[in-house]
Order: structure tokens, then C-alpha cells, then sequence
């Protein structure tokens, strides 16, 4: 048996994890493993495939991104070409990837991704290649698992920025705007905001009312509390109005942060400030909890291969990790339910959520 492991699209903490729970458990069946560089570069020809064996996976378990790289542009079936003159062309390349796998004598592809990389997988699933998944985003917007591994380091790291931003925030009696990742899910937002105590939270769920969130900025100015913390999800909008971006073309998000706080400090008149965290969510070595989870997807992902269960990933679904169809998990990406007992607390702690 000859499996191959792919980690394209955007990174999340925990994908060394994976890597080394998919080589390990596939040197232990006596099978043999290859390392696909930088998505499905290394079977389009712009990169290699290199092989995978226990050596290769020491001591990175704790470590932040992928040792086999990746990147968010390398869509066999949208693959883009930049010619000489700068103009872009568009190529189908799922058959070259197709080919050259069986060329390789692959018989089965462990797919680590988020919904897009998902999403290729079961496009190549569909053309004849055996792929289990493995979901990954730190958003932990996927359907059917109650969490994605990366998540929990994500809102570790923004819970920490948040704890600091809240002594200068006091200091300053400023009000400080605080912009967290969550495309379309405010999962990060919430968890971070919470656990950092914010004082209003943004997320893509629930669009807001800026007079509301200035409403409670002015509440805590009442009540002697002359500074606020306001958590934005970069996915999250006012109410009749769209998505904030800084890149149309690639819709891109950002700058919904900046946006809340320049409105808090002209309805207010208070010093306001707006930070984005970014793609510092996205690093670093991954908390025990992702180290465990990735460990143990990579795992069940070769026993998914052992069984020849095709087409399904694996999934958190506590205390158990199952097989869902990737096509069912794609189809129903997840949000924060609004009846969950996280927004009521939320709610409960006097946290404005805009609405
Ligand atoms: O999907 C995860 C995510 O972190 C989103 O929250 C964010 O919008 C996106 O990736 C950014 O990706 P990149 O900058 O790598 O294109």
C-alpha cells in the first residue's frame, strides 16, 4: 500500500500533527507514504513528492505550519497561469494530477483542508482517486465535526492578545476594536471574546447595529468603566449591509475593524483604536488539545484507508472520532448556533453582541 498526504489551502496549527499521526500510523501497517509539496503542486510538476517515513516525522509535533507546504492557490481544476505579459490564463489541471498519482502508484491520498481543499478532494475523489479527508481550518466552520483542529490555537492566541490589549485599553480609557479571523463563521470571535472579556462581540451570525454597540460603550462610561474591548469577526456586517473587503477580486476580508471603529469614535467622541490579528492566528505551536486532536485525525485517517471507506473524512464527535461523507460535511458548513448555551452566557455576562 502507497498512501500520499496533501496539506493545500491556508494553514492552521496541529497540520505537522496530522502529518506525523498519518506517517506513523502508516509505517505501522508496513505501508509506504509520500509527502505531496505545497497542495498538489508536487503532482502538477511545479514541486515533488518526497517520501515520508518515521525519520522524516520527529520532533514536529509541536511545531506551527506544514512541513510540506502549501498554498492557496494551487487548484488543479482553476489552476492559473501568469504569462510573460502579466495577463492570466485559467487551466484544468485535475487530469495531470490524476495521472500522475496513478503514475506514482498512489492508492490513496490523505486530503488535510478546509472547505475549498475539501472540496477539490472530492472533485479528485469523483475522477477515480481514493481520498479520505481530514478537516482543518481554524474558522472550525466544517459540517459534521464538532471542531476542526487549529481552532483551539487560534482562540488561545487571540484570547491572549486580547488580555493584553485590555491594560492599555484602562490605561489610555480608550476603547479598543480588536479584529479576529472567522470568514463566515464567528467562532473565534466568540470563543476569544468571552474568554477575554470583551464587552461587545461582532460576528458574520449575528449582523449589528453600531448604535447598539455604542449604546454599551456609553453604559459602561456611565457606570465609571471609561475604556471597552470590542471583538470583531472579519466576517461579521451591519445589519442591511455587506461583508467588509480589502481585496474585491479575490474577496479577500478586512478592514470591518477599522470600519466599527472609526463609527465608536465619531458617535462617541472616545479615543478609539483598531488592531487586526490576522494570520498571527494561523501560527505558532498548537495547544494540547490540537496536538491530541491532530494526532488522533491523522490516525484514524489511515484507518479509514485500512477500510477502504473513500470519500469520507474524519470528524470530532465526542468522545469519538467517525467518518463522515466529505460531500455531507461540505454541503453543511457550521455556525454558531444562535440558541447555544455560549451565546446565552454571553448574553448573560452583559457582553453586547450588536443586536
Ligand atoms: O479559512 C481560514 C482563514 O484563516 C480565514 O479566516 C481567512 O479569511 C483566510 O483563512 C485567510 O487566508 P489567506 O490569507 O491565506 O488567503
Amino acid at each position: 500500500m502507497k498512501i500520499a498526504i496533501s496539506t493545500g489551502g491556508g494553514d492552521a496549527p496541529g497540520l505537522n500533527a496530522v502529518i506525523r499521526g498519518v506517517v506513523l500510523a502508516a509505517a505501522h501497517r508496513g505501508w509506504e507514504c509520500l509527502g505531496i509539496r505545497h497542495g498538489y503542486d508536487g503532482l502538477m510538476g511545479l514541486d515533488k513528492v518526497v517520501p515520508m517515513g518515521p525519520a522524516e516525522v520527529r520532533g514536529i509535533t509541536h511545531l506551527g505550519g506544514t512541513i510540506l507546504g502549501t498554498t492557496s492557490r494551487g487548484n488543479p481544476f482553476h489552476w492559473k497561469e501568469t504569462k510573460g505579459d502579466g495577463t492570466v490564463v485559467e487551466h484544468d489541471r485535475s487530469k495531470d494530477v490524476v495521472a500522475e498519482a496513478k503514475r506514482l502508484g498512489i492508492d490513496a491520498i490523505v486530503a488535510i483542508g478546509g472547505d475549498g481543499s475539501l472540496g477539490i478532494a472530492m472533485q479528485l475523489y469523483r475522477m477515480g482517486i481514493p481520498i479520505v479527508g481530514v478537516p482543518k481550518t481554524i474558522d472550525n466552520d466544517v459540517g459534521g465535526t464538532v471542531a476542526t483542529f487549529g481552532f483551539d490555537t487560534a482562540v488561545q492566541t487571540a484570547t491572549e492578545a486580547i488580555d493584553k490589549v485590555h491594560s492599555t485599553a484602562e490605561s489610555h480609557d480608550r476603547v479598543m476594536v480588536v479584529e479576529v479571523m472567522g470568514r463566515h463563521a464567528g467562532f473565534i470571535a466568540l470563543n476569544s471574546g468571552l474568554a477575554g472579556s470583551a464587552d461587545v462581540i461582532l460576528i458574520p451570525e449575528i449582523p449589528f447595529d453600531i448604535r447598539k454597540v455604542v449604546e454599551k460603550i456609553r453604559a459602561r462610561e456611565a457606570e465609571g468603566r471609561h475604556f471597552s474591548i470590542v471583538v470583531v469577526a472579519e466576517g461579521a456586517r451591519p445589519k442591511g449591509g455587506g461583508v467588509s473587503l480589502i481585496d474585491p477580486e479575490h474577496h479577500r476580508l478586512g478592514g470591518i475593524g477599522d470600519k466599527v471603529a472609526h463609527s465608536i469614535e465619531e458617535m462617541t467622541g472616545k479615543e478609539t483604536r483598531s488592531m487586526v490579528l490576522g494570520h498571527l492566528q494561523r501560527g505558532g505551536s498548537p495547544t494540547t488539545f490540537d496536538r491530541l486532536l491532530s494526532l488522533r485525525f491523522g490516525a484514524a485517517a489511515v484507518r479509514l484507508i485500512a477500510e477502504k471507506k473513500f470519500g469520507y473524512m474524519v470528524a470530532l464527535q465526542p468522545p469519538d472520532i467517525v467518518a463522515v461523507a466529505i460531500e455531507e460535511a461540505i454541503a453543511k458548513p457550521r455556525h454558531v448556533p444562535l440558541d447555544s448555551d455560549v451565546i446565552a452566557t454571553a448574553r448573560d455576562l452583559g457582553i453586547s453582541l450588536g443586536d
